[in-house]
């Protein structure tokens, strides 16, 4: 799989108001591309939108409305490189939720990325290049207690972006998936102050910035970015799935899940 430039192309960023998305943002422009901003936050996106100053534009969005994504592809135009970074941590279990949230955790996190793919690759096969790039999570390599509706949706995108990519095959477009382990300064986890085992080190956002940089630059299929420990986590859980669970609840897994869904609650 080719690679694609970013100095001179036009990125469409997704979940740009967030903790990553901010840093994805930087790091996108700093490579020379001309980013498209989308979130629901105008103030925040604004805001990134003026501190990158030149090559930096506001597609403020909400993606769980329905034909959102189509609307967004149109109003985007032309774009070389799609990063579907948007997401709803829908932590919990799933009777916890209403109908209607874990509807919006699917639209966000899994339909609008299908969508969007849909509606920008044809540009980017005709003109024979392009990138489509998903930020998953390694919750979408192994799921753990009370993240089913968020596994279910970061599974999917790996899924999903395999076989996209099967298909692309030869056509000059790119796919790239990301797997982030936990991030400690800024997004989702960091903003709950729920503390993990000790031992489990976490990931900067500038980390998985430079893997999304990484990924659609060096043309690479997958990219985890995690501390040795969780990436072996990952590889023992693919053949013996049973130890990995239980040694995830001798480590409290239990306890800090309810904290971390209590303290998301709101991003339902
Ligand atoms: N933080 C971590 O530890 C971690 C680890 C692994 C993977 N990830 C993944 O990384 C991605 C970014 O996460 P983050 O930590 O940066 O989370 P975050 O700070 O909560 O940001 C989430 C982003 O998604 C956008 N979004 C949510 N609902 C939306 C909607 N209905 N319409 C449009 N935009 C919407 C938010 O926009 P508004 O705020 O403007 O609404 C925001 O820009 C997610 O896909 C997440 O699953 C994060």
């Amino acid at each position: 799989m080719r690679g694609l430039q970013l100095a001179g192309s036009t990125v469409l960023l997704t979940g740009a108001s967030g903790g990553l998305g901010r840093a994805i943002a930087r790091a996108l422009h700093a490579r020379g591309a001309r980013v498209l901003l989308n979130g629901r936050n105008t103030e925040v996106l604004e805001e990134t939108a003026a501190e990158l100053g030149e090559r930096a534009e506001v597609l403020a969005l909400d993606l769980a409305e329905p034909g959102a994504a189509l609307t967004l592809a149109e109003r985007a135009g032309s774009v070389d490189a799609l990063v579907a970074n948007a997401g709803l941590p829908a932590s919990g279990s799933v009777e916890d939720f209403t109908h209607e949230q874990i509807d919006r955790a699917i639209d966000v996190n899994l339909r609008v990325p299908i969508q969007l793919t849909r509606a920008l690759l044809p540009g980017m096969i005709e003109r024979g290049h392009g990138h489509l790039l998903y930020v998953s999570s390694l919750s979408g390599k192994v799921a753990s207690i009370r993240s089913c509706i968020y596994s279910a949706t970061k599974f999917g995108l790996r899924g999903f972006a395999s076989g996209v990519r099967e298909d692309l095959h030869g056509t000059g477009v790119g796919v790239t998936v990301v797997f982030p382990s936990f991030i400690a300064d800024v997004g989702m986890y960091a903003e709950t102050g729920v503390k993990l085992p000790r031992g489990v080190s976490l990931i900067s956002a500038e980390q998985a910035a430079a893997a999304v940089i990484r990924g659609i630059e060096q043309g690479r299929g997958e990219i985890d970015v995690a501390p040795l420990s969780l990436r072996a986590g990952v590889l023992v859980s693919s053949v013996a799935p049973k130890t990995t669970a239980r040694l995830q609840r001798r480590l409290g897994s239990d306890r800090i899940a309810a904290e971390m869904a209590d303290a998301q609650r709101h991003k339902r």
